[in-house]
């Protein structure tokens, strides 16, 4: 089953080859053009445009709220019926401190509020956040994907271990567009790691 997307393609593996060089071109776009720099770091609105910019060419759903309840693993994300109540609460999460950062980045992948592209889209927001509170972001490069899974996986439970895994791979290099891309970079669809299902309501 392949999600609805705007390029009129069918075939799963067409899809993500195709979503993964456009949000890649994008994402650099985004980079280059200064639009990031005009977001409100930690705002819902601030997601949502990012979401808006890298997917808008593929996805009708680009920038907007899911209206499908989300599983991953054994993980059921925010329920449609709250989500908008969950959205407007993490936004006024503190966000001054790395642990707060983190902690609203943590609810923030609870609510999942986009049909898919959750993981990429804010793991931008969260750079944004990092870098206007501490002048630092992650350097993806320096994370190992799996390690990143299974704690996000914790998350929800315990940030204990996504503190620790990000909190090493900090950088005062914020200006780089290597380190920037890395993170957009980490979609696990190609290896097939992903179990998930939604739900037509
Ligand atoms: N079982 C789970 N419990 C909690 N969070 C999860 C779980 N599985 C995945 N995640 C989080 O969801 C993200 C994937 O969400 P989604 O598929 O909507 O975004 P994506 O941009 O396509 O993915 P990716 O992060 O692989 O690039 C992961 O990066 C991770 O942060
Ligand atoms: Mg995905």
């Amino acid at each position: 089953m392949t999600l609805e997307n705007k390029l009129g393609l069918t075939s799963s593996a067409d899809l993500a080859r195709e979503e993964e060089r456009i949000s890649k071109k994008k994402a650099v776009e985004l980079f280059e053009n200064g639009v990031l720099d005009t977001l409100t770091p930690g705002a819902f609105s601030a997601l949502q445009a990012i979401h808006k910019y890298l997917f808008e060419e593929i996805y009708e759903f680009a920038g907007i709220i899911r209206t499908v309840n989300v599983v991953k693993g054994n993980f059921r994300f925010a329920p449609v019926m709250y989500l908008e109540a969950a959205l407007a609460n993490i936004e006024k999460m503190p966000q001054t401190t790395f642990d707060e950062i983190v902690e609203k980045y943590v609810e923030m992948n609870i609510a999942h509020p986009f049909r898919e592209g959750n993981g990429r889209s804010t793991r931008i927001w969260l750079d944004l956040m990092l870098k206007t509170a501490l002048q630092k972001v992650v350097d993806w490069s320096r994370v190992d994907k799996e390690d990143y899974l299974l704690a996000m996986e914790r998350s929800p439970i315990k940030d204990i271990e996504i503190k620790h895994i990000l909190k090493a791979a900090l950088t005062d290099d914020v200006d780089s567009r290597e380190v920037y891309m890395k993170g957009i970079d980490y979609s696990y669809y190609y290896e097939g790691y992903e179990s998930f299902k939604a739900e037509e309501l």
